[in-house]
């Protein structure tokens, strides 16, 4: 049972990808935005001989002396500790998350920055330093590129060639132009946008769509390049409509992205259904989100039409539908 008065909380959002997923593992551009109406939040209480910790909604407890090296859990507990020199520790990590699992938005980067985050906090109190102890905004626990290329490790984990967008994204918690390898690009959204979310209900692990994805680009290589290409640019052409608040045009090309999801082959009946409802109700553009195959889509909605697309999206199977605004 944690103890309130010594708790050290910190959270992290999920995250979508307005345009660009799969394209960006090789190396073309990617949008994406934190989701922060849905959050992992990781909890830290002193005391526990050695390390414990606790997923709470997948109901597993790791003790970290025993674990498996590769589990994703330990595996950023671990790399933490490195990063801040410290060896051993008598703690109680509590993990809670309302970001659904392996559903595109990015469950697995945001339990990692959660993480660190907390870990980062507690150990401003116990490493030696200039103002050891002092918490204070111009002495920050950890930078948010540290945040990301520890979370980046882990995500290797997860799947074993990411881009490294669902950390930087997460990490910097504001909307990125994502290519990989290359110094983030922050941008600016002139007229805010909302986007509905659907989620399909079923789990769908990236590792397996990027893998699949990933052999059929060695297969038919010049192929899958020209659908990359074409993917790359339609990221390309989002952002030009997003900095100068042409909306209208992200419906037409989410839909072209779409097209060429489904023609890398990760979308699946259930992800068509959702898409179909949502433009059968007026949206003027829906995507898959994240690695497809199951997981969640996104339909740009607008006042006039959010009601009849959410309740669409509820009647055609959608377990959960949130409906945020892009800003
Ligand atoms: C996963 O959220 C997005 C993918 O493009 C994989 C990646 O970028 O690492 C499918």
């Amino acid at each position: 049972m944690l103890n309130s008065q010594l708790m050290i909380t910190a959270s992290a959002p999920g995250k979508v990808i307005l345009f660009g997923e799969h394209a960006v593992v090789y190396g073309r551009p990617a949008i994406a935005v934190p989701v922060t109406c849905v959050q992992a939040t990781a909890t830290i209480e002193p005391g526990e001989p050695g390390i414990i910790i606790h997923a709470l909604d997948t109901n597993r407890t790791i003790d970290y002396a025993l674990a498996d090296p590769s589990d994703p859990l330990a595996a950023i507990v671990r790399l933490t500790l490195a990063h801040f020199g410290i060896r051993q520790a008598d703690l109680t990590i509590a993990i809670r998350s309302t970001i659904p699992i392996a559903s595109g938005l990015g469950s697995g980067a945001a339990v990692s920055c959660a993480i660190i985050r907390a870990l980062a906090k507690w150990a401003v109190g116990v490493i030696p330093c200039d103002r050891p102890g002092v918490i204070t905004p111009d002495y920050p626990y950890i930078d948010d590129a540290t945040v990301s290329s520890l979370a980046y490790e882990v995500e290797k984990l997860h799947h074993g060639t990411p881009s490294g967008i669902d950390n930087t994204v997460i990490a910097y918690n504001q909307p990125v132009y994502f290519i990989r390898e290359q110094p983030i690009q922050t941008f600016s959204v002139a007229r805010p946008f909302t986007v509905a979310i659907g989620n399909t209900g079923v789990a769908s692990p990236t590792k397996i769509a990027v893998g699949d994805v990933r052999r059929n680009w060695e297969a038919a290589h010049d192929w899958y390049e020209v659908l990359f290409d074409q993917i790359g640019h339609i990221a390309e052409e989002a952002r030009a409509a997003i900095e100068s608040g042409q909306i209208d045009q992200l419906g037409p090309s989410m839909d072209r992205n779409q097209a060429l999801l489904r023609a890398i082959d990760v979308s699946s009946i259930e992800l068509e259904r959702l898409i179909g409802a949502a433009k059968a109700a007026g949206a003027s553009g829906a995507k898959l989100v994240g690695g497809g195959r199951g997981g969640n889509m996104i339909a740009l909605v607008d006042e006039s039409n959010q009601g009849a697309i959410v309740a669409a999206l509820k009647n055609a199977g959608a377990t959960k539908v949130i409906v945020t605004e892009i800003k």
